[in-house]
């Protein structure tokens, strides 16, 4: 009973002040306050850099739409993961429990991102991956609150077999970090090659994110093979760029990869570079007006070339901008907001895109090749790839 009263008594007074105008300054409180963006993303380590230009792209998206998202000002949250798998978890809880963000942004690396698809399925938060590609995220653990505005790790490889074997090199060597992006990323390119016609004579690993590849790469100058395909990023793809080389193999044995190789990296591997041919879903020297008035603004505004993940990063601030503005900034208005993800098409500098049903880009692969510090377009090496999402069910 007192309960009851309580109640009727609280919406008379409710409807009271309603009509005399005391309720409204609460209302637009609630509707000003500032959405709480966490940014989870690598600030030290081999991927730093990586993370830093994810965010670079990211704040310019939303710089260009005034500095506000769905109308509302925003609260910054960061937490360096490190590429360390074994913090995930705690890492995404910090901004999920102690900053309580509506929304996180990250991450890089494949085994970081298990921890967040964890914590972000726990909570219910939503969560946009601007990199990593580890397939559980959009295929067995998807999620109708996690959107990936980036690639699924073995998306850039499956197109690497065909121009390969086009180009008679028929036995591969295959070499990477042993973590999920590098395992997945060669199941990629084991599918595309082998379905080719091409053999994968045989693979060698490493841990991430080591990079003494000097027995390696001898191991690779006796087997011979026609050409070498690899998954390498950030700091540890500048070393391997510059040691093959070193060892001599550059002009012998043809340098493939996953474009990631390739990508941000050009300047400090120099002439090192020349040659290496990827695969990938951007590319510097695409000639759209999108790409160049893209790569102009952020040059402007960041003195520096951008790479693809620039490109990821203010894709996810496309996104984030597009889902808000739907729902005029209520992010709790999950429903509408997720439907207006789904159903929105990114005008990317890469070309533009919109979501699979399991949350990952269905886009076109480019085939490059590096040229004078550039990677420069070759063709389309797979047209408007859609990840399988195997295994993903959406409550
Ligand atoms: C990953 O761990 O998923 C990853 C990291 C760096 C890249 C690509 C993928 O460049």
């Amino acid at each position: 009973m007192t309960t009851r009263r309580l109640v009727l008594t609280r919406s008379a007074a409710l409807v009271g002040a309603a009509s005399t105008g005391l309720l409204l300054p609460e209302i637009v409180r609630a509707q000003s306050s500032k959405i709480r963006v966490g940014l989870m993303l690598p600030y030290t380590g081999t991927f730093a850099p990586l993370g830093v230009a994810i965010e670079n792209g990211f704040r310019m998206a939303i710089e260009q739409q005034g500095g506000k998202i769905g109308g509302r000002e925003i609260e910054w949250f960061k937490v360096d993961d490190e590429s360390d798998p074994s913090k995930g978890v705690e890492n995404a809880s910090k901004l999920v429990q102690r900053d309580k963000v509506d929304v996180m942004v990250g991450t890089v690396h494949s085994g970081v991102q298990m921890g967040i698809q964890k914590v972000a399925r726990d909570s219910g938060v939503l969560s946009l991956i601007p990199n990593a590609g580890v397939h559980a995220a959009t295929r067995g653990l998807c999620s109708p609150n996690v959107f990936r505005t980036s690639f699924s790790n073995s998306q850039p490889t499956l197109a690497l077999g065909k121009p390969m074997m086009e180009r008679g090199l028929k036995k591969t060597v295959w070499i990477t970090w042993k973590y999920a992006a590098g395992d997945e990323a060669f199941e990629g390119f084991r599918d595309g090659y082998t379905k080719a016609g091409g053999t994968v004579i045989k693979e060698l690993g490493l841990p991430f994110p080591n990079v003494e590849f000097q027995a390696l790469l001898t191991e690779i100058a006796a087997l011979k093979p026609d050409a070498v395909a690899c998954f390498f990023a950030g700091g540890g793809a500048v070393k391997f760029i510059k040691d093959y080389a070193a060892a001599g193999l550059k002009d012998k044995i043809p340098l493939w990869g996953s474009g990631f190789l390739t990508e941000g990296v050009l300047e400090a591997v120099g002439p090192a570079g020349d040659g290496i041919m990827s695969t990938m879903h951007y590319s510097d020297s695409l000639d759209t007006p999108r790409n160049k008035e893209f790569r102009l603004a952020y040059a402007k505004m960041f003195r520096q070339q951008p790479d693809v993940y620039g490109v990821q990063g203010y894709d996810t601030g496309l996104l984030l901008v597009q889902g808000a503005n739907a729902v005029k900034g209520d992010l709790s208005n999950k429903q509408a907001l997720y439907k207006a993800m789904e159903s929105t098409t990114i005008d990317s500098p890469r070309g533009k895109w919109k979501m699979s049903k399991s949350h990952n880009p269905i886009q076109d692969i480019y085939l490059r090749r590096v040229e004078n510090r550039e990677n420069k377009v070759i063709g389309i090496a797979a047209k408007q790839l859609e990840d399988s999402g195997a295994g993903c069910k959406m409550a």
